[in-house]
This record gives C-alpha cells, sequence and structure tokens, in this order.
C-alpha cells in the first residue's frame, strides 16, 4: 500500500480554479485505480505551516547549540514541533501531487513556506563530503500548474519559475520521476478555447493517474 500526499496550495475550489478541476479529476481516477492506497489531502490554505522566523531560527539555534527541547520558549517549541512533523510525514510518502496556480510567474506563498519545510538536512537531503545528496530516491511526483498564459514553450518559457522551481528543489531531494500537467494559455484573448484547453488536461490526468 502506497501513501499519496495530495498538496494543494490554492485558497477557492475546483469550481473556481482550472488547477483544483484537475486535480480533483486525477485524485477520483487514482483512487479508482489504486483503492488500496492511502490519499492524505494537505490544504495549505488551512494547514498553518510555520513560517522560518525568529521563533523557527531562535529554536533550531538552540537546539544546534545543545539546548533541549525544553529549554525552549513555548512559541519556539510549537513552531519547531509543527515543522518536524510537516517534514516527517513528507518523508513517509511514496508519491506526491501538488497542484497549484500560477501567480505571478511563480507559485503562492504557503507552497514556498511547505518546501522550505520540506528541505531539511538530514530529512530529504544530506550533505557528504562529494557534496549534497538526496534522500527520498524511489519516489513519485505529478505537479499540476495552471497559468493564463503559455509557459511551457514560446517566449515565455523563460519566466517560469512555478514548475521549474519545485522540479529543481524535488530533484535536489533525489525524486527523478517528476511528471506535470499544465492547463494554460486559458486568458489568451486572442483565443477562445479554455473549456477546450481544461477537458485536454482532465484527460490527460484520467490519464497519469491510471499509471501513477
Ligand atoms: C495573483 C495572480 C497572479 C497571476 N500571475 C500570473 C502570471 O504570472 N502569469 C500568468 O500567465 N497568469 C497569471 N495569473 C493568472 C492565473 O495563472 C490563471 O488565472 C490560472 O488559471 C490560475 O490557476 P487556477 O485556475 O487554478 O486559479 C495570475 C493570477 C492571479 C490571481
Amino acid at each position: 500500500m502506497a501513501t499519496l500526499l495530495y498538496i494543494t496550495a490554492h485558497p477557492l475550489d475546483p469550481q473556481s480554479s482550472y488547477s483544483l478541476a484537475v486535480g480533483k479529476e486525477f485524485i477520483e481516477a487514482y483512487r479508482k485505480a489504486n483503492p488500496g492506497d492511502k490519499v492524505i489531502h494537505l490544504d495549505l490554505y488551512k494547514e498553518n505551516i510555520p513560517q522560518f522566523d525568529a521563533d523557527v531560527l531562535r529554536g533550531w539555534e538552540k537546539l544546534r547549540s545543545g539546548s533541549s527541547f525544553d529549554q525552549l520558549t513555548d512559541d519556539e517549541k510549537s513552531k519547531v514541533a509543527c515543522l518536524e512533523a510537516v517534514v516527517d510525514q513528507f518523508v513517509a510518502a511514496d508519491k506526491y501531487v501538488y497542484v497549484s496556480p500560477m501567480w505571478n510567474f511563480s507559485i503562492p506563498p504557503v507552497l514556498k513556506a511547505y518546501t522550505d519545510a520540506t528541505s531539511i538536512p538530514g530529512k530529504t537531503f544530506r550533505y557528504t563530503e562529494n557534496g549534497p545528496e538526496g534522500l527520498l530516491t524511489g519516489k513519485k511526483v505529478l505537479h499540476i500548474q495552471a497559468s493564463g498564459s503559455v509557459y511551457s514553450e514560446g517566449p515565455l518559457a523563460p519566466l517560469e519559475m512555478g514548475y521549474s522551481y519545485l522540479n529543481k528543489v524535488l530533484q535536489f531531494y533525489g525524486i527523478q520521476s517528476i511528471e506535470a500537467i499544465f492547463i494554460e494559455g486559458t486568458a489568451l484573448t486572442s483565443q477562445k478555447q479554455a473549456p477546450a484547453i481544461k477537458e485536454k488536461a482532465i484527460a490527460h490526468a484520467k490519464e497519469v493517474a491510471r499509471s501513477f
């Protein structure tokens, strides 16, 4: 039995979002194809993942310098413990599906905070004499991203920093199997093909779900 983390970084619902609509269809098809698997939905707009603020940095520094967990302040304790639970849950999973809208060429801030939380030495990567080494080999990722314009090809491609950011971080964790579904170009005035773009992405998602 595999565990799939379904990580959504969107404040709205599937009726109002292309990325969530495609993600929902993916998960339904995945559940049908893998009834024994465990699917955990992490809605990052409800999770309150702590940012790396002064409590977190000071708490970690105290632990590094030999203090016990009990010597941390209450705020340091709760944030450090929460971040540890987040990365441990991430490491324990086998597969990851990220869903995000493109905002200003990149990902929403809650997904950056989550990615900070999962980028922890000794958990998802480690430093060796030969440089950093990813610790999550053998895991799989799908990233579903919606954007108003087209970035997978054409003149805007160099501006794309959502999928390409996540892709690089996840490769840094040692993950080699990384797929993407882009629902892109839905805002272009030269074409009124948004429903067709969405339907094509849903068909693609259902196909990927059968073998993910
Ligand atoms: C705050 C904000 C920033 C956006 N930035 C971009 C952008 O940089 N490039 C782009 O092509 N579309 C941009 N868009 C449009 C969205 O990417 C597009 O509406 C997409 O469908 C959002 O995903 P969703 O349908 O899942 O909400 C932006 C939209 C919002 C609300």
